[in-house]
């Protein structure tokens, strides 16, 4: 009899059980997570869209020292948005008096000019190549033919991303080894790359089967997803693993900060929203005062990733003087299911929950 954990993409990575952590930018992933999630069989993975190459090559080699078992490193396609480098100081003014009041009540000074991050990603895909990472996984676009066989030569596996079927049509054709579906309802950015991100906000349990119709090689579900019912839902509907993100960001093995996992596991988290507010990207977390303040006004900020940096010692400032109510707590739609605060108990409950429903079945 087949056991329900023995799926295409458990062959593809070597791993022991089709569930993938789902990697964390911006300092949110550690190697603790990645090393711990891909021992107990799952796929541990480790978002690095945001360092240098010299801190990517360390942190690989932190991971390599505690597991030996296959790991993801997760880089951004694009790491600027187009017009980033078109913004105007007229811009930036107007930008500046929508936050000042803000700025103010933290009694800091509004930063001096826009700011774009200087993260290349073809300089960070160098210190991939230089690490070889079992899996790159990747995210915002479709690397150049070059760099994939470069991986490829290495024997790095491909994941890429894709929030539309088109984006996983297209990355088929790109000639990935598998392919993460992401719905509206996943924590963080919606990682977009053929159309906005407002116009590809399918939900996971509709691009499942849509994208299972279409897609030869293997495809992993994320969003929504935080228990045994969830992994069944998704590999009945044509997944072949799933990426479960906000469950792994709750553990205490993460990066998370302790106020960060409280509000995922608080009332609040009953209430998460799309907002661009805090990078210029489309991006899901909790409810706060600003996404509440300035909804209506998000058309009006800077790009990706003037707006993160503009934003950064505001965001310092309130976690300082504990204004938690103006910092984003990134979470998916699905924090109040969320019982487990750390890794060893969430694989299991996901193990166990996902075989007795299988058994229950059969
Ligand atoms: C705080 C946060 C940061 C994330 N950063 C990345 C990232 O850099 N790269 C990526 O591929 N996915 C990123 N994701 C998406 C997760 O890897 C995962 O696909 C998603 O959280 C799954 O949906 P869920 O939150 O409903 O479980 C992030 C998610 C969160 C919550």
């Amino acid at each position: 009899m087949k056991t329900w954990y023995k799926t295409r993409i458990t062959e593809l990575l070597g791993i022991d059980y089709p569930i993938i952590q789902g990697p964390f930018g911006g300092g949110l992933s550690s190697s603790r997570l990645v090393s711990t999630v891909s021992n107990l069989g799952g796929l541990g993975g480790y978002g690095v869209h945001h360092l240098s190459p010299e801190k990517i090559i360390e942190i690989d080699k932190e991971i390599k020292l505690s597991t030996t078992k296959p790991y993801a490193l997760n880089l951004w396609v694009s790491t600027k948005d187009k017009n980033a480098d078109k913004y105007s100081i007229e811009e930036f003014k107007n930008l500046c008096k929508i936050f000042k009041p803000y700025f103010d009540e933290l009694s800091i000074p509004l930063p001096e000019g826009p700011r774009s991050s200087n993260n290349n990603f073809e300089d960070q895909v160098e210190a991939v190549l230089k690490s070889k990472p079992p899996v790159l996984s990747f995210v915002f676009g479709i690397p150049s033919p070059e760099i994939l066989k470069a991986c490829r030569t290495r024997g790095i596996k491909l994941i890429g991303t894709a929030t539309t079927v088109d984006e996983a049509l297209a990355l088929e054709t790109a000639g990935v080894d598998a392919i993460v579906v992401t719905g509206f309802e996943a924590g963080g950015h919606r990682v977009s790359f053929i159309r906005p991100a407002e116009e590809s906000l399918t939900g996971t349990f509709v691009l499942i089967p849509q994208a299972a119709d279409k897609i030869k090689i293997p495809i992993i579900a994320a969003g929504g997803i935080a228990d045994g019912r969830g992994i069944v839902a998704a590999l009945t509907l044509g997944a072949d693993a799933v990426q479960i993100g906000t469950a792994f960001l709750a553990c205490k093995e993460s990066n998370a900060t302790d106020a960060h996992r409280a509000k995922i596991f608080s009332e609040d988290a009953k209430y998460t929203v799309l907002t661009k507010l805090f990078t210029g990207r489309l991006a899901r977390g909790i409810q706060n005062r600003l996404t509440k303040d300035l909804g209506a006004i998000e058309n009006n900020i800077a790009p990706y990733s003037i707006q993160g940096n503009f934003l950064s010692t505001l965001r310092e400032a309130a976690i300082e003087q504990k204004k938690y109510d103006m910092i984003t707590f990134w979470a998916g739609q699905i924090s109040p299911i969320l019982k487990h605060k750390n890794v060893a108990d969430l694989m299991t409950s996901l193990i166990v929950e996902t075989g007795r429903i299988y058994n229950r079945r059969s």
